[in-house]
């Protein structure tokens, strides 16, 4: 094995990671008969027979395991926000904080609403700052939407608080951290509603797909109702009838998600222990700083951040640890039109909605006057300059781990030492 002060890959020396990793199996048997059931059954719609469904027994497992009354299956995580905002009664007039680093989905869930997105900081745990969504906060603000980044838990203490003491609704955007949890509870299940994302890249995936989990009946009830336009003429509906659209779940979809939630907790015990075992050997290397974690026993252990002193060096040591074999790449650079960073929402930013009426900002029910810029959220913009993200696929063996963790300190060593 080579060692910290070994010349580095970049500059002709051998890398630190000495496995090139075969692609992990997400899939196995439990897939392959839960998707071959369904298509044994003839049927691929979740209410021809509700009793047989694949989603609803999905929907079950899945509120089970968060711990909640309520799931609803949908087609993807931007429906789940969708359905979890009119499910709260968000629309027309109301203001929604999201953080500046989050995917696009995020703020158009809240324009699809017909609400209005307001752009707060992140901050050095790369989540919602609860200091700037203090100074966010006008007489129009509905809700706040904590986006739960790359598997790190948001400040839920800070931003619960705060939602308290002004009275507002908490929307947790899920998408990226199912399973984790902040000081024992699920993430999704510590505000009003919580949304999920269930696409290929996820934690569990069914293809394309997502969930809304509450401990309301009545935000079940109309998130229930939008998902699917259909609903008051199925057989047995009893919730209240608001206009709905189609975002149902196939039944597909549902074998594949009844298959994935079985496997969740063994997921995240890998990811979490692979991450820990990597992260005790850098921790207290000099001129590193490591991403703040609000909650690290609930973080998923799916990614890991360190801030470099500036966006140049960050530079360097992503390309370094590339050379050594460790994948790892800089959070932003302005010449790359990253969708996660609030600066690329170029259509966002001026506030173009479905038609020239430019409907949610000037409806005629917003008071509010938000406005927009690139270099509106600069802390956010520093922190993610200067962040380097290092990848943890699931399936780390523990050679893996602590050759990347070399790797990390052969070019920490190299270029802070
Ligand atoms: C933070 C976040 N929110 C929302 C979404 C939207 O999920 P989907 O792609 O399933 O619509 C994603 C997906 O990438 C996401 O990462």
């Amino acid at each position: 094995m080579s060692s910290v002060t070994d010349t580095l890959a970049i500059d002709g020396g051998s890398r630190a990671v000495t496995t090139p990793r075969p692609p992990y199996r997400r899939f196995d048997a439990a897939e392959r008969e839960a998707l071959l059931q369904v298509l044994e059954s003839e049927n691929l719609f979740r209410y021809l027979r509700e009793d047989e469904s694949q989603v609803r027994v999905f929907e079950q497992l899945f509120a089970r395991k968060m711990g909640v009354p309520y799931a609803l299956a949908v087609s993807s995580g931007t429906t789940a926000l969708t359905c979890g905002l009119i499910g709260l009664g968000i629309g027309p007039g109301d203001e929604v904080i999201v953080p500046g680093y989050t995917y696009i989905a995020s703020a158009a869930a809240i324009i699809n609403a017909r609400a209005v997105p307001v752009i707060a900081e992140v901050d050095d745990t790369l989540t919602l700052d609860p200091a700037d969504v203090q100074r966010k906060i006008t007489p129009w603000t509905r809700a706040i939407m904590p986006v739960h980044m790359r598997g790190t838990p948001a400040q839920m203490e800070e931003l619960l608080a705060l939602a308290e003491q002004h009275n507002l609704l908490v929307i947790e955007d899920t998408a990226q951290a199912c399973g984790g949890s902040y000081r024992g509870r699920r993430l999704g299940t510590l505000g009003h509603v919580g949304c999920f994302s269930l696409q290929h890249f996820k934690i569990i995936t069914t293809g394309e797909g997502g969930a809304v989990v509450t401990t309301n009946l009545q935000v079940f009830g109309r998130a229930v109702m939008y998902h699917d336009s259909g609903r008051p003429f199925w057989e047995g509906y009893e919730g209240e009838v608001i206009p709905g659209v189609g975002y149902r779940m196939s039944e597909l979809a549902g074998a594949m998600g009844r298959a994935q939630i079985g496997k969740l907790d063994d997921i995240l015990a890998r990811q979490r222990a692979a991450k820990a075992r990597l992260v005790a050997q850098i921790r207290d290397v000099p001129g590193l700083q490591l991403q703040r974690i609000p909650d690290e026993a609930g973080d998923c252990g799916i990614s890991l951040a360190i801030f470099l002193p500036d966006a140049a060096t960050a530079h360097r040591f992503a390309a370094a640890l590339r050379a050594e074999g460790c994948g790892a790449g800089t959070m932003y650079d302005s010449e790359i039109p990253d969708r996660h960073i609030y600066y690329n929402w170029d259509h966002i930013l001026a506030k173009k909605g479905y038609t020239p009426h430019g409907c949610p900002w000037t409806c005629e029910h917003y008071r509010g006057n938000v406005q927009y810029s690139k270099d509106m959220c600069p802390q956010t913009l520093g922190y993610l300059g200067r962040a380097v993200a290092i990848g943890l696929p699931d399936g780390l063996t523990e050679q893996e781990c602590d050759e990347r963790a070399l790797a990390i300190r052969k070019v920490a060593q190299a270029y802070l030492g």
